[in-house]
């Protein structure tokens, strides 16, 4: 069944010139590209996206980090997306995630991980609205 997912090359995989990479790395993976914006995220847009982690000790500084630059905002549609997408990505903390994924490859800093993906079909639906209302 295919489904859709939000992902996120944040302002440090702009900043570093990854988004063709990881675009790159999701279509050889065969999933589709639905929609594609560069942006620069506001505060409010920012927070809403991450309200789940509204109490955690990092939130400002990860408010901060993604609203510090534009990201790239795609929408990817494949077979199981959403755990696709997360197992190109790797784990959070980039120090852990396998090699030949893509925070395993890129980068060493939880904050600074390079990719965003929705965890789990209802986040998806939200974040996925959340960006690209209009899409269909
Ligand atoms: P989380 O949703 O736990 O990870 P993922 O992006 O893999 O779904 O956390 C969201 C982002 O918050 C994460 O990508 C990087 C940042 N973050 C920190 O800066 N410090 C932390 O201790 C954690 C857990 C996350
Ligand atoms: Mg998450």
């Amino acid at each position: 069944m295919t489904e859709r997912t939000l992902v996120l090359v944040k302002p440090d995989g702009v900043s570093r010139g990854l988004v063709g990479e990881v675009i790159t790395r999701l279509e050889r993976k065969g999933l589709r590209l639905v929609a594609a914006e560069l942006r620069t995220l506001d505060r409010e847009t920012a927070e809403t996206h991450y309200a789940e982690h509204r109490e955690r000790p990092f939130f400002a500084d990860l408010v901060e980090f993604i609203t510090g630059g534009p990201l790239m905002a795609l929408v990817v549609e494949g077979p199981r997306a959403i755990e696709a997408f997360r197992a190109l990505a790797g784990a959070t903390d980039p120090v852990k995630a396998g090699p030949g994924t893509i925070r395993g490859d890129f980068a060493l800093e939880v904050q600074n991980n390079i990719v965003h993906g929705s965890d789990s079909p209802e986040s998806a639906a939200r974040e996925v609205r959340l960006f690209f209302p209009d899409l269909g």
